[in-house]
């Protein structure tokens, strides 16, 4: 292991332990990744010594609290190249602003007859909030299908592009199969026909530098717990013009300005769409993983883990009976996979007992599996804290379990 590596993997201290007496192989990476002390003692320093509310500006903790609640917007904005810290609305996660960006749209956008593009690997995040907005509006959903390879169908991308798109949301990455879209194109072609475009970029902010002005995306999610930083925040992008004319998602403190019996006015952003008290603790921690994202490096993020991606694809390859599920040319560190005669979920439960944490089944994105024909995967996703004999493990647990599959 080079000096950087196990530099990197001493600030993760889960890593260090044995599970069922063998030591643990985290290879569950796009579910949640691990948190490196920087995070943890960021948050406990702040329950420690710094807790209070936010935003009153009423005394010392406060003002420390709130300096660094909003350092940790700044933070954001920074990650994505966002114009404004207005543009940025800390969330509970991915889930919450795509609910958020759909409940707003349906309430002063769509109309009966108006079509939502997704496309055919979204999560289920990405799915259900477009299929509430639509049958609240009498709009349409319509599908982008999906290539063997695992990649989107963009001749069919362009047909379904119409003047009755209002809407193509799509994640930047796939969480079941690894597929990295080519959003750049795809946000060009859509805006040509006036479509706004939110961008699901839960799988795309942990593993590569995103600048939104450069997308020229409308809207652009993340959730906070995939990029090293603690659950229950996450982020909302959208551009400053599209968040001014939507009306606010929940209403309550913090999102007005004044509030009579006659009637309220709402805050400025981005305050207008965070109604109550947030998650402080949680801001704090994304600070301080934002943080070590750059010290890290981004572009050693990204390059790490193509190296792990290319290193594990390889070792599969050479094993026999293994059916790879999607095998996009531009692809981020996931690996969904089958072996024959294996059930995905058997697999799981051996890969376990031998202390490695893959995720099996349909990986909340069961259209994707329909379309393979197939009730789920086995998915071995990588972060720059893997190492190639964590693989070279892996690989020996895939063959021990199929020795005693027969
Ligand atoms: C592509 C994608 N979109 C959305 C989500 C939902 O994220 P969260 O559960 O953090 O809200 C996930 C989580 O796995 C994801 O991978």
């Amino acid at each position: 292991m080079t000096d950087i590596v196990l530099n990197i993997r001493d600030q993760f201290p889960i890593l260090h332990q044995k599970v069922h007496g063998h030591p643990l192989i985290y290879f569950d990476n796009a579910a949640t990744s691990q948190k490196p002390l920087k995070v943890i003692n960021a948050i406990s320093e702040y329950y420690l010594q710094g807790n209070s509310n936010i935003h009153r500006g009423a005394h010392y903790l406060s003002n420390q609290a709130t300096e660094k609640y909003e350092k940790s917007r700044e933070a954001v904005r920074r990650l994505i190249n966002a114009e404004s810290t207005e543009e940025i609305i800390l969330t509970k996660g991915t889930t919450e602003s795509i609910n958020l960006v759909a409940s707003c749209l349906s309430q002063f956008l769509f109309q009966p007859g108006d079509e939502i593009l997704i496309s055919g690997l979204e999560h289920h995040a990405n799915i259900v909030p477009w299929q509430i907005a639509v049958e609240q509006k009498g709009a349409l959903i319509k599908v982008i299908p999906i290539l063997d390879s695992g990649e989107l169908d963009l001749v069919a991308f362009k047909n379904l592009l119409s003047p009755k798109t209002k809407l193509l949301a799509l994640s930047h990455i796939s969480n079941a199969l690894g597929t990295i879209n080519p959003v750049e194109e795809m946000i060009a072609l859509a805006k040509e026909k006036g479509a706004l475009v939110l961008i699901d970029g839960a799988q795309s902010a942990p593993h590569m530098l995103v600048d939104v002005q450069a997308l020229d995306c409308d809207f652009f999610c993340f959730s906070a717990h995939k990029i090293y930083g603690p659950t229950g925040i996450g982020v909302l992008y959208g551009k400053k013009a599209q968040l001014e004319k939507m009306p606010p998602y929940q209403s309550g403190g913090e999102m007005i300005k004044e509030v009579t019996f006659k009637g309220t006015t709402f805050n400025d952003l981005p305050y207008k769409f965070e109604a109550g008290t947030p998650n402080i603790a949680g801001g704090i921690g994304l600070l301080a993983a934002i943080e070590f994202m750059e010290e890290v490096g981004i572009d050693h993020i990204a390059r790490r883990e193509a190296e792990l991606l290319a290193y594990a694809t390889k070792k599969l390859k050479e094993l026999e009976g293994i059916q790879f599920v999607g095998e996009a040319k531009e692809k981020a560190a996931v690996i969904s996979f089958l072996v024959d005669g294996i059930h995905p979920s058997d697999l799981g439960s051996v890969l376990d007992k031998l202390g490695i944490a893959v995720r099996t089944g349909h990986h909340c994105a069961q259209p994707i599996m329909d379309r393979f024909e197939i009730p789920g995967t086995v998915r071995a996703s990588f972060a720059v804290y893997n190492t190639e004999n964590e693989i070279d493990m892996f690989i020996e647990g895939i063959e021990k379990v199929k020795k005693m599959f027969g």
